[in-house]
């Protein structure tokens, strides 16, 4: 573990992509419905988001995406390699994406953390985030997606419970 070289954050290298995506797998933040080079694509696409790289001595250690909608920042897939946890990594990006987000206009940042993933509330709590007194609701745009959708998180579920 290096926790004593300086953490440098900043937006994405176009030759961090893959590297990215393997620590974002590493960290149990992808799922079979989603495709985060898709993702990545979008967010490097639109000014209205970033995907944003802590690394140390040149090492990528950790990523998140954010992003605003005009209204409020979001944050996804933030993860740090799990022999940099607990080093401080997570919280300086969570702080580097609030400072994205206020420096174009995002009062807020709203995030979604999975019903099954809620041992890192305490992680977020400790950062100032709390629950909303709201519920989430989404919806598929793309029919065809939403069937495969359906078909691959009854896939994922039925191989979680086993
Ligand atoms: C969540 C995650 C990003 C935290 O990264 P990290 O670098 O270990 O976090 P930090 O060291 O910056 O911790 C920040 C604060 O949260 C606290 N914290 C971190 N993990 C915690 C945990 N599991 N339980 C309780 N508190 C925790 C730390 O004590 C620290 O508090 P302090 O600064 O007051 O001492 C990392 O564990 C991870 O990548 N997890 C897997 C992916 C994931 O679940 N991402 C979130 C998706 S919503």
């Amino acid at each position: 573990m290096d926790f004593e070289s300086a953490l440098v954050i900043d937006e994405m290298d176009g030759a961090e992509r893959e590297a990215v995506i393997a620590l974002w797998t590493r960290c149990g933040l992808t799922r079979p419905w989603n495709d985060p080079v898709a993702d990545m694509a979008l967010a490097e696409t639109t000014e209205n988001a970033t995907v944003l790289v802590a690394r140390r001595n040149g090492r990528i250690v950790g990523a998140a995406m954010t992003g605003h909608d005009g209204h409020r920042g979001a944050l996804y897939y933030l993860g740090v390699d799990p022999d940099q946890r607990c080093g401080g990594v997570g919280r300086a990006l969570v702080e580097a994406a609030e400072g994205w987000c206020r420096a174009r206009g995002a009062p807020k940042l709203n995030l979604l953390v999975r019903s099954e993933n809620q041992a890192v509330l305490a992680f977020y709590a400790a950062l100032g985030y709390r629950p909303t007194d709201s519920i989430s609701l989404y919806r598929t745009l793309d029919p065809e997606r939403e069937e495969r959708e359906r078909e691959q998180k009854a896939e994922w579920a039925a191989r979680s419970r086993r």
